[in-house]
């Protein structure tokens, strides 16, 4: 997959819902009931980080769910790539960008959210030739007006800001011309994935999606 169709279908990823919930799944048994929340509240696209040991079980069984669209985050290494794919993830995200992690995903045709935090990050992007990317972690890096700072020379570039994005704040980068939709994990807290209060995340996922953009 080259780097502008990894672009254009990351674009579309983007482009489902104004949020895509950030996941950190420690039982598998919460996953099914997750994603059928978060989908049902008008959020289809989801990342699944891989950072609990359940991580590629839980894309495994969201992936069964309909009306989503799992991606996986917190993509390293190749061997990540691999395993994301062959769980059923149809999209990467990761809090970076190497050009190893890049060329693996290229030659497995899965679409990667790469990580920028600066100008020369989304320079190097560009001239790779991908024109949509993750910016992380959004608010220590700035926020919103660093976003739109960037955008100013590199309008080219469009985002998928990420970290420290809640509620509050989600408006301030959607309003951006450079901005396609966040990332956020506010739409799942901890406590209420353990409680297995689904009817509560869903509420949280269609207030989420009723952001306007
Ligand atoms: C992360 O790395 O966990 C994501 O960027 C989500 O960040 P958040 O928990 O601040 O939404």
């Amino acid at each position: 997959m080259t780097p502008q169709d990894a672009s254009l279908k990351s674009a579309e990823v983007c482009g489902l819902a104004p949020v895509i919930p950030v996941l950190v799944v420690k039982d598998v048994a919460h996953a099914r009931p997750l994603a059928e929340a978060l989908v049902a509240g008008g959020l289809p696209a989801l990342e699944v980080t891989l950072r609990t040991p359940v991580a590629l079980d839980v894309i495994r069984e969201m992936a069964k769910v309909e009306g989503g669209v799992v991606g996986a985050g917190t993509l390293l290494t190749p061997e990540d790539v691999k395993n994301a794919i062959a769980a059923g993830a149809t999209f990467g995200v990761s809090p970076g960008a190497t050009d190893t992690l890049l060329d693996a995903c290229e030659a497995a045709d899965l679409p990667l959210l790469a990580g920028t935090s600066t100008a020369s990050d989304v320079m190097r992007l560009l001239e790779r030739g991908y024109t949509v990317a993750k910016f992380f972690p959004a608010e220590s890096n700035g926020g919103a007006p660093a976003l739109k700072a960037i955008g100013a020379p590199l309008p080219q570039m469009k985002f998928c800001p990420t970290g420290g994005v809640s509620l509050k704040n989600a408006n301030d980068y959607l309003s951006l011309s450079n901005t396609l939709c966040v990332g956020g994990s506010w739409v799942a807290p901890a406590d209420l994935v353990e409680k297995g209060d689904w009817k509560a995340i869903e509420e949280l996922a269609r207030e989420a999606a009723a952001l306007p953009r």
